[in-house]
């Protein structure tokens, strides 16, 4: 058995490299429950690829992943969510052709119910969970019957978020979740964010808006060419202090 760890995530040493391209090099990045923490860095530092590992969707070349201090080993998104890990992915994953609701809830449907054959009360049951998981983030779309294809890109970007809420999850990592979306739907997405810790999870918050990283994260994390260079709190780093290290 494990002593209680003070992590809900802890990577130990964590690599990726692709062929010669050395994305993340051996980083140890911590993260306690219900804590809300930016991680920050120029294009190519390394962000996406380390919370990709974290969220079971690419596989470390070295290093490990302990999560509330038990070593793992992810081999899926599915095996990640299984844990109590949500992604909202820097390039959204809804599928086009099907519905608001179908995509909330694809993957994981309840046991018995497959895709094509619904139960109508089952169908009930999504269509109006959908519409809470929506309500819930602000996102007010006309029904959850919409053809996901048929939405703009930040509704979509509303439909991976209100899915992300839809199961019982502690760590929420949003990789770039305002990219493309609007003043007013951004202000939802930063609200929500902002909502974590007392929903009850801890947060990963990836952003090029240091504005929107001071408003929502405790801590920030900077990466620079696949290394952290910086963890601080945020009341005790500047905005023009963190520019310097980009
Ligand atoms: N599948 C891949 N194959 C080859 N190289 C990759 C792959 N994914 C990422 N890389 C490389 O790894 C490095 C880190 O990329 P990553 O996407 O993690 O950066 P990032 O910090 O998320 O950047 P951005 O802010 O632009 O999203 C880059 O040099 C990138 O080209
Ligand atoms: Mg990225």
């Amino acid at each position: 058995m494990n002593a209680e760890s003070e992590f809900v995530v802890e990577t130990r040493g964590l690599r990726k490299s692709y062929g010669a391209v050395h994305a993340v090099k051996g980083v140890d990045f911590r993260l306690r429950a219900r804590e809300v923490v930016g991680l920050l860095g120029d294009n190519g530092a390394g962000k996406t690829t380390l919370i990709r590992m974290i969220s079971g969707a690419e596989r470390p070349t070295s290093g490990d992943i302990l999560l509330n201090g038990e070593k793992v080993s992810l081999r899926s998104p599915r095996d990640a969510m299984e844990r109590g890990i949500e992604t909202i992915h820097q390039y959204n994953s809804t599928v086009g052709n099907m519905t608001i609701a179908q995509n909330i809830f694809l993957g994981r449907e309840p046991l018995g119910w497959k895709l094509g054959n619904f139960g109508i009360l089952r169908k009930g049951e999504m269509r109006k969970a959908s519409e809470d998981a929506l309500g819930k983030v602000g996102f007010h779309l006309r029904s959850p019957d919409a053809i996901v294809s048929d939405l703009s890109g930040g509704q979509r970007q509303g439909v991976a978020i209100a899915r992300a809420l839809q199961f019982q999850a502690n760590i929420m990592i949003l990789d770039e979740p305002t990219n493309h979306i609007s003043v007013k739907e951004t202000n939802n997405v930063i609200r929500f964010t902002k909502e974590l810790p007392e929903r009850g999870y801890a947060g990963i918050f990836i952003s090029h808006n240091l504005g929107h990283v001071f408003q929502t994260c405790s801590r920030v994390i900077v990466m620079s060419r696949g290394n952290i260079v910086a963890d601080r709190a945020t009341a005790d780093i500047t905005i023009e202090e963190i520019e310097g290290l980009l």
